[in-house]
């Protein structure tokens, strides 16, 4: 396989993001990488999930990437205080030269959160303090199996780019592990993602999206099969 060369972008918010030129697609929107992810993944999910939730909650997340989803996540967690298992699953994890350059571009609210989960090991469970415990799975979202959930990130690249990811199998698979009450973030609002969350049997509803993106989708798991 021919090397990844990814550069490191500054999105509007100020804060880093990379670019793969191979596949033209940027990890994060060019509107703000912190502010898209804690619109769509930390407030939209992680938040409300949280709000209506009395027990630990597990999240698992499709696309580790820069790490940054996981930082924020597990940021939540230590401000809200509230026990926390994230497990996310990368196919391509960056380089060491990535990942020290993106900690470098990163803002000092989040560098130690984000250092912390692109420090840890891959396949192994990391405690990050007594109540959070971090999994990084390295592997093809398509073929390992995914562990039950709450809420579940679908952080993939675009359909038009990364299609095994947002396929109606895909969907099942991320319906399988959900568990009741569980749902699924995701920024992409295509109606034939929706299609394909509602014929697994989830429940989507259609949120304003962050700057940039005029809606998302949230996926709520009402009943078993
Ligand atoms: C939009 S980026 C994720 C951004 C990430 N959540 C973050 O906070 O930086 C999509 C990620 O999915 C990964 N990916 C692509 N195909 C995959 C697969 N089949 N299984 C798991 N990860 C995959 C890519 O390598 C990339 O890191």
């Amino acid at each position: 396989m021919s090397e990844i060369i990814r550069t490191i972008i500054t999105t509007e918010d100020g804060s880093p993001s990379l670019y793969d030129p191979q596949l033209g697609e940027t990890y994060h929107s060019r509107h703000g990488a912190i502010q898209e992810s804690t619109h769509v993944f930390i407030q939209a999910g992680l938040d409300h999930r949280q709000t209506h939730s009395l027990r630990a909650l597990t999240v698992l997340e499709i696309g580790f990437g820069t790490g940054l989803n996981a930082a924020l996540a597990i940021q939540h967690a230590l401000d809200k205080e509230y026990p926390l298992h994230l497990a996310s699953i990368e196919k391509y994890p960056l380089t060491a030269e990535e990942q020290t350059a993106f900690l470098a571009h990163s803002n000092e609210h989040i560098r130690p959160a984000l250092q912390k989960v692109l420090e840890a090991p891959w396949g192994q469970d990391t405690s990050i303090n007594t109540l959070i415990q971090l999994t990084k799975i390295q592997g093809d979202a398509t073929v390992v199996q995914l562990p039950a959930c709450d809420v579940l990130f679908l952080d993939a690249f675009a359909p038009a780019v990364c299609p095994e990811l947002w396929t109606p199998e895909m969907m099942v698979k991320y319906a399988d592990c959900l568990r009741l009450g569980g749902i699924l973030v995701t920024y992409s609002a295509k109606g034939e993602v929706r299609r394909a969350m509602e014929a697994a049997g989830l429940q989507t509803e259609r949120l304003a999206g962050p700057p940039g993106k005029r809606e998302m989708l949230r996926a709520t798991k009402i009943s078993t099969p």
